[in-house]
């Protein structure tokens, strides 16, 4: 019942030797420590008793917050909740107290009684909202793996400015319940049904945000959407309005596609690597075979990581459904599919596999290009040695 009591009060301790420190400074630097003592004794001994009073009184809420809190030791989602219920009730005691002392005198009615109540109630709401979401372990587990693939991107000098965007569907990381939590956002329209994903929740990074920022903080540069029973629009549910990246039609589509084929797939993965783009605006390899064959005889892990293939989707206006049906149409045979000129996608149950299968093959390439750099057209593996791997690694 007291155990959190003496970890309270230390931390409280620190707080009020920071704050002791700032006024002894502030009031030699003013010359006002004096004022302390320049009053009546009554006033004085008034004043020693409510300051007393005020501490007793704040360190009271904590005390007691601790203590309520020792009896949910066994339940999470009180354990979240505690926190929102001592500030809402700390936020509507003291506009009680406000209003009971005439502290709105003067303001517009509506203000006094409504924006105290909205605040209260949206925020806490809200606030509560994110604090399940970021108390689910698995879910902030696969969260910091779409931190860490971000980072990798921007580190390998593939995410110009916003270049680039990730999706990940959590659906079998959430609870009903938090499937089920309020939008923030709701019902945007989508240009056509996603009938496999009804109610189906994503990770999805924001339009225009930057992979080195999605790396730092994914909550305030992408945002969870909800997929709506009818497959037709979708809600923004966390944590802030972020508007999805502008490819959400390829990656969305890719995600139904394959679903419906019974894939289990949770993953598409959109990125900008120089080299494969640099590929790309070559004649010779605008076809899936031969850049699948040139890629694969570079290093024999290319074939045994990427063993379908590359696909190739010839170049469509970024963001349109155009692009996002051609590139579907590559799925039926490949996990990793080109954009000429543009960029890589890869789809897989496992972000860090996509990210894997895309870097396999940017070393590959690189390979390519320090070969030719030499002043020769590479060797390549054999067909010979290439099909060896088959039996060799079950492929
Ligand atoms: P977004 O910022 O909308 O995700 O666009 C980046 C991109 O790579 C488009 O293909
Ligand atoms: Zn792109």
């Amino acid at each position: 019942l007291f155990a959190l009591n003496p970890v309270i009060l230390l931390v409280t301790l620190g707080g009020f030797c920071t704050n002791a420190v700032y006024c002894i400074f502030q009031n030699v630097k003013n010359g006002t420590g004096k004022d302390y003592f320049s009053v009546s004794g009554g006033t004085l001994l008034n004043n020693v008793l409510f300051c007393a009073l005020a501490g007793v009184l704040w360190y009271s809420q904590f005390f007691g917050l601790g203590m309520g809190k020792s009896y949910f030791s066994d339940s999470p989602v009180m354990l979240a909740f505690s926190w929102s219920i001592l500030m809402s009730l700390n936020v509507i005691f003291s506009n009680v107290w406000g209003i009971l002392l005439k502290e709105w005198k003067g303001v517009d009615y509506r203000h006094v009684y409504l924006d105290p109540f909205l605040i209260i109630s949206e925020y806490s709401l809200i606030k509560i909202d994110m604090i399940i979401l970021r108390n689910n372990e698995r879910l902030m587990a696969e969260i910091d793996r779409i931190a860490e693939v971000a980072g990798y991107l921007w580190t390998k000098g593939w995410a110009e400015r916003n270049g680039g965007n990730i999706s990940v569907n959590l659906t079998t990381l959430l609870s009903e319940e938090e499937k089920a939590l309020p939008a923030l956002v709701s019902s945007i329209p989508l240009q056509e049904a996603m009938t496999a994903l009804c109610g189906h929740v994503f990770y999805v990074t924001g339009t225009g945000k930057r992979m080195r920022y999605v790396a730092k903080d994914p909550f305030a540069n992408g945002s969870l959407i909800r997929i709506a029973a009818d497959g037709k629009s979708y809600d923004i549910l966390a944590e802030q309005p972020i508007q999805p990246t502008s490819e959400l039609p390829s990656h969305l589509l890719m995600h139904n596609f394959l679903r419906a084929k019974g894939r289990d797939n949770r993953v598409v993965l959109h990125t900008h690597p120089t080299d494969i783009i640099g590929m790309t605006h070559c004649k010779p390899f605008l076809d899936s075979d031969k850049i699948t064959r040139t890629l694969w005889s570079m290093i024999p892990e290319c074939r045994i990581i990427v063993p379908k293939g590359v696909g190739i989707v010839p170049y469509e206006i970024p963001g349109t459904l155009a692009l996002a049906h051609a590139t579907i149409r590559q799925l039926e045979e490949h996990d990793v599919v080109f954009w000429e000129k543009h960029g890589i996608l890869a789809v897989g149950e496992d972000l860090i596999e996509c990210f894997d299968a895309i870097d396999t093959l940017s070393k590959s390439a690189q390979i390519y290009f320090s070969a030719r750099m030499t002043g020769y057209e590479p060797e390549g593996m054999t067909d010979q040695q290439l099909d060896d791997l088959v039996p060799a690694f079950g492929l």
